[in-house]
C-alpha cells in the first residue's frame, strides 16, 4: 500500500513524502476536500425534497430504550446523537428528559429538527451543524452516544473516549448483506463487514450485538464503556 497524504484532525487531506506526482496528489485532495461537501449538498436537497422526514424512531432505539437506556439513566442525562438528520432519536430522548446534542451535516435536516423540536417544546437539544470530522466529541462527556445509518470508520476511539464511564453506546447501520437489495448507500466503504462493530468496540462491554441477513442487511449494537 502507497500512503500518500494524512487526513489531519479538521479531516483535510494533507501530503506524506510519496512518489506521486504534483498533479495526481492535487487531484486526491481535491476529489477528498470535496468528498464532505458533496455530502452536505446531496442531503440537503434529500431534506429539502422531503424524501427523508420521518420522525419515527427507529424500533432497535425504542427497544433499546426500554432494555437498557431507561434501567441504567431512568431520569434521563446527556446524549450525543451523531449524523442524527432530522433529528428523530433526539427528539425521541429530549421528550423522555434527555438534554441531547444532535449533529449533522446538513442545515437544511438540522433546521427542520428544530422545527420538530419547537412545535413539541422541546428546549433540550443543543443543534450542531458541521461535518463529523470538525465535531469536537470530547471527553467522558455523555452518558449515551448514538450513530444510525452512518458509518465513519475514523470516528470510532471518538464515539468510546466520548463516553463517561458506565455510559451506553448504540449503533446501527448496513452490512455488506444490505447490497443484495439495492438500497442505501452507493459505495462499499459504508457497509459494515461481518462482525464489523463487535470488534471495533469489543473491549468495552457488549450488551446486545446482532446481526441480520433478511429484508435489509444490519449491524446493531448496545455497549458499554
Ligand atoms: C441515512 S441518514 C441517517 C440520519 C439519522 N441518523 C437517522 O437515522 O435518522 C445519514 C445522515 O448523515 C449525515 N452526514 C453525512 N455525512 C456527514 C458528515 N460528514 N458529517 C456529519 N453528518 C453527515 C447526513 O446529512 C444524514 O443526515
Amino acid at each position: 500500500m502507497r500512503v500518500v497524504g494524512v487526513i489531519s484532525p479538521r479531516g483535510r487531506l494533507r501530503r506524506t513524502p510519496s512518489p506521486l506526482r504534483e498533479s495526481e496528489y492535487r487531484k486526491l485532495r481535491t476529489t477528498f476536500n470535496t468528498m464532505s461537501e458533496d455530502e452536505r449538498t446531496s442531503w440537503n436537497r434529500r431534506y429539502r425534497e422531503k424524501s427523508h422526514l420521518s420522525l419515527a424512531p427507529d424500533p432497535f432505539l425504542v427497544q433499546t430504550y426500554d432494555e437498557f437506556i431507561h434501567p441504567l439513566f431512568p431520569r434521563g442525562r446527556e446524549a450525543l446523537d451523531v449524523a442524527g438528520g432530522v433529528g428523530r432519536h433526539a427528539l425521541f430522548l429530549a421528550q423522555r428528559g434527555w438534554r441531547v446534542t444532535l449533529n449533522d451535516i446538513s442545515e437544511v435536516g438540522i433546521d427542520q429538527a428544530k422545527a420538530a423540536a419547537d412545535k413539541r417544546g422541546l428546549r433540550g437539544i443543543e443543534y450542531v451543524v458541521c461535518d463529523t470530522s470538525e465535531f469536537n466529541f470530547g471527553r467522558a462527556r455523555y452518558d449515551l452516544v448514538f450513530v444510525f445509518f452512518y458509518l465513519e470508520r475514523s470516528l470510532f476511539p471518538k464515539l468510546r473516549k466520548a463516553l463517561r464511564p458506565g455510559g451506553l453506546l448504540v449503533y446501527k447501520t448496513y452490512t455488506h448483506e444490505h447490497r443484495k437489495y439495492g438500497r442505501g448507500p452507493a459505495h462499499p466503504m459504508y457497509f459494515l463487514k461481518d462482525n464489523e462493530l463487535l470488534h471495533a468496540f469489543g473491549d468495552m462491554r457488549v450488551l446486545f450485538y446482532r446481526e441480520t441477513v433478511k429484508e435489509r442487511g444490519v449491524a446493531e449494537l448496545v455497549a458499554r464503556r
